[in-house]
């Protein structure tokens, strides 16, 4: 199972809005749907993304649409992941844009094994990891990157528990990193967004891994909340590292300078279809935050672990 493939000249994705109670897909067949489809978060986590985006780009090109054009509006879907501007970019520098795109799916999937290999070195037997919001195949077109380095651990015989954090507002967390471990029977166990601090102050949560939607001088940037599990991480000795693909890097710019996507107010007003705040109520709904480099203990990549830029 794929989270997108490319099929009779269409993108194919799986809907992660209907996870994790529907395995449904939703096929796009031109690029304007494969923007509706990033937007609308059907398809996300940021090399998910990123592939997603490079079929857009061959589909204007099959459509023999103006292939700028194309990119500037697939670069505006979503701001922050790193990995959507970059395959954009390839693909446009490319002469064949299907072509291009079918090497990044591939490279996708060997990248998230190479990093899983890395990983799972620092995965000692009887470890609990804790991971927040869903670095997971889902994320990716296949095996993950966070969820790689657990599931690469888990295939090497070690006894491992995992805890996976809801991941408010959107709940990646909840629901699609704990049906992720569910469907190979990692032992995984949900805690509410505000716990895992305690967990860590009780010895419960030996290291953390998570994903990253952009790396730059002086940080990570990854899902909002990650911030947080970082600062309690830090205060209890907990390792806390960041597996990412070299194409999440940006090592020219601040991680400081990344433009934070700012979702809609109903995100956070609403809870599983209900709304949990009076009417009318002023929210802010940053969907990412920022990570600085001195809580990182390393970042995992698919040419080994290396310290933050
Ligand atoms: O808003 P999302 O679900 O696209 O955010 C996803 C994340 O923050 C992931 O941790 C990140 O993209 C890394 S995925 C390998």
């Amino acid at each position: 199972m794929k989270t997108l493939e490319w099929e009779d000249n269409k993108l194919k994705l799986i809907d992660q809005t209907k996870l994790p109670d529907e395995l449904t897909y939703v096929y796009c067949n031109d690029y304007r749907e494969v923007i509706v489809a990033i937007k609308d978060m059907i398809v996300r986590g940021a090399p998910a993304i990123g592939v997603a985006a490079a079929f857009g780009m061959a589909l204007a090109d099959l459509h023999g649409e103006d292939l700028d054009k194309a990119a500037d509006e697939i670069k505006a879907a979503r701001p922050t992941a790193i990995n959507l501007f970059w395959a954009v970019d390839r693909v446009l520098n490319s002469d064949d844009p299907l072509k291009e795109a079918l090497t990044m799916y591939k490279e996708d999937i060997d990248t998230n094994l190479a990093i899983g290999r890395h990983g799972a070195e620092i995965i000692e037997d009887g470890d609990t990891i804790l991971t927040h919001c869903n670095a997971g195949a889902l994320a990716c077109v296949d095996y993950g990157t966070a969820l790689g380095v657990i599931r690469s651990a888990f295939h090497q015989g070690k006894n491992i528990d995992v805890i996976c954090d809801e991941t408010r507002p959107r709940g990646q967390g909840a629901r699609l990193s704990v049906w992720e471990m569910q469907q190979e029977n990692i032992p995984v166990k949900l805690i509410s967004d505000v716990a895992s601090g305690f967990l860590m102050s009780q010895y419960k949560i030996n290291k953390v891994v998570i994903g990253a939607d952009r790396i730059a001088k002086g940080g990570v940037v990854n899902k909002i909340g990650s911030l947080m599990v970082a600062l309690a991480a830090n205060h209890f000795h907990v390792p806390f590292y960041v597996a990412a693909p070299l194409s999440t890097f940006d090592m020219n710019a601040s991680v400081f300078d990344t433009e934070i996507e700012e979702r809609d107010g109903d995100e956070v007003r609403y809870y599983g279809g209900c709304r949990i705040c009076p009417k009318g109520t002023e929210v802010i709904n940053p969907a990412f935050d920022i990570v600085p480099k001195e809580l990182i203990t390393g970042i995992i990549t698919e040419n080994g672990i290396i310290d933050p830029i």
